[in-house]
């Protein structure tokens, strides 16, 4: 649906169950993700955009606004399922132009990821499809992948660029996202990854690269305003530390935000990137103990990516508990990416969340929603059900917000809400 056609004011009724996720003082810690403030028996007034009103239908039944406005409001039956507030997928490189299949076989065969990528595989081996792509192209594929998240519950999505690693291939592949996502009804959020990977034709010469994506790509990028964040791969096999730092302070001096991928094989000292107030670190496969409460005092979000374990066949998950009962704030993604997690599936990393890393399913989704809207620093609009945020809802067509990581890798979404309108 494009984004001007507009129905001005929704009511969804019948909801069995609303997870307002509602609460004080995003990001969440601790017990205070166990609240899924939850109502029974519910209804959402919606208009403008926006929520009016999420409470018991009794309640909004009575609401003096729509009393007199009944015949202006069209309304949604929602048979007694489950309403969420849309989840936010913060961690995903959609602007790729095909899949990788030959790695895929290869690990199947038994390699691990970063045997197939110093090989010559892994990311080095989407950038000639990126290359040679239209910026057109790409954008179909962008946009293919947001709407198959928006089937599944998702309305908002950082997106990636990192498969061009050009100045002039990132940059397409940024315009390419914001393209996609002005026909997508949702939201998105641009971050620019030129410091994936060193690309081939700086082979040995990595403070090069370094100094280019530092000194051309992110000032030209924020010029251009096509990123709101600059995100590095700091791990062995990509860049240092060192290098990383460079890159964060690159995209500080140009006033924007940083993230970083760390920790997702070898573990890395955190303090140092810590130091550039990140809104996210993401993966954490391998945080050591000593940055765990470094990282608990921090606002830097930690999103874990539970779905590129499943794919990459590890048995090792991140350890969600001891950063949960530690109080560092975790969101979930799915690192949609086509080399270590093809999935556009929040409710799938709900599952494996729960599954694999023993959270609970109301700790899943407060990551998949309020604390995922923190990563991005939307907390304010998006994430959760409470009057003045934007209208982005997802409803399911189950009776209990347990089945979201129950029925796994079965889309239960039914109907989407997004900005107010149903899409
Ligand atoms: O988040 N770790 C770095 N980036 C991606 C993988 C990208 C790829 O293999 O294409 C990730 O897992
Ligand atoms: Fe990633």
């Amino acid at each position: 649906m494009a984004k001007s056609a507009t129905t001005p004011y929704l009511l969804l009724a019948n909801i069995g169950q609303l997870a307002t996720m509602r609460g004080e003082n995003p990001p969440r810690r601790g017990p205070a993700l166990e609240e899924v403030g939850l109502v029974k028996d519910a209804a959402v007034l919606c208009g403008g955009g926006k929520i009016i009103a999420a409470d018991r239908q009794r309640e909004i039944l009575r609401h003096p606004w729509l009393k007199k406005n009944r015949r202006k409001v069209v309304e949604i039956d929602c048979r007694g399922g489950l309403v969420l507030p849309a989840f936010v997928d913060c961690h995903t490189h959609p602007a790729f132009a095909a899949p990788r299949l030959i790695d895929f076989e290869k690990r199947i065969a038994g390699a691990s990821y970063e045997e197939i990528a110093a090989a010559g595989g892994g990311i080095r081996s989407s950038l000639a499809g990126v290359r040679q792509a239209t910026r057109r192209e790409l954008s179909e594929r962008v946009f293919t992948a947001l709407q198959a998240m928006l089937a599944q519950g998702t309305a908002t999505v950082e997106a990636k660029s990192g498969y061009g690693l050009t100045t002039e291939d990132e940059i397409k592949s940024l315009e390419a996202i914001r393209d996609a996502g002005r026909r997508w009804p949702g939201t998105v959020f641009s971050t620019l990854l030129a410091a994936h990977v060193v690309p081939p034709e700086y082979a040995g010469r990595v403070d090069q690269y370094v100094a280019k994506v530092c000194d051309e790509i992110i000032p030209l990028v924020a010029r251009e305003k096509l990123a709101q964040s600059v995100d590095v791969f700091c791990e062995r096999g990509a860049f240092t530390l060192e290098q990383s730092q460079k890159v964060l302070d690159a995209g500080r001096r140009q006033g924007l935000d940083t993230r970083a991928h760390v920790c997702q094989f070898t573990p890395s000292e955190l303090q140092g990137l810590l130091a550039f107030q990140p809104a996210s670190l993401d993966h954490m496969d391998c945080v050591r103990d000593e940055d765990v409460s470094l990282l608990a005092r921090s606002e830097t979000v930690a999103v874990l990516l539970p779905a590129a374990n499943y794919f990459l066949g590890h048995r090792e998950y991140p350890n969600a508990r001891r950063l949960l009962d530690s109080g560092v704030a975790l969101a979930l993604a799915t690192d949609y990416n086509p080399g270590t997690s093809p999935t556009p599936s929040m409710p799938f990393v709900i599952s494996a969340a729960c599954t694999h890393m023993r959270m609970t399913v109301p700790e899943a989704i407060s990551a998949a929603t309020i604390n995922a809207a923190c990563a991005l620093r939307l907390q304010a609009r998006k994430g959760s059900i409470e009057p003045g945020k934007d209208a982005d809802l997802a409803l399911f067509d189950v009776s209990d917000h347990r089945e979201i990581a129950y029925w796994f890798a079965w889309n239960r979404c039914v109907q989407m809400i997004v900005l107010g309108q149903k899409v």
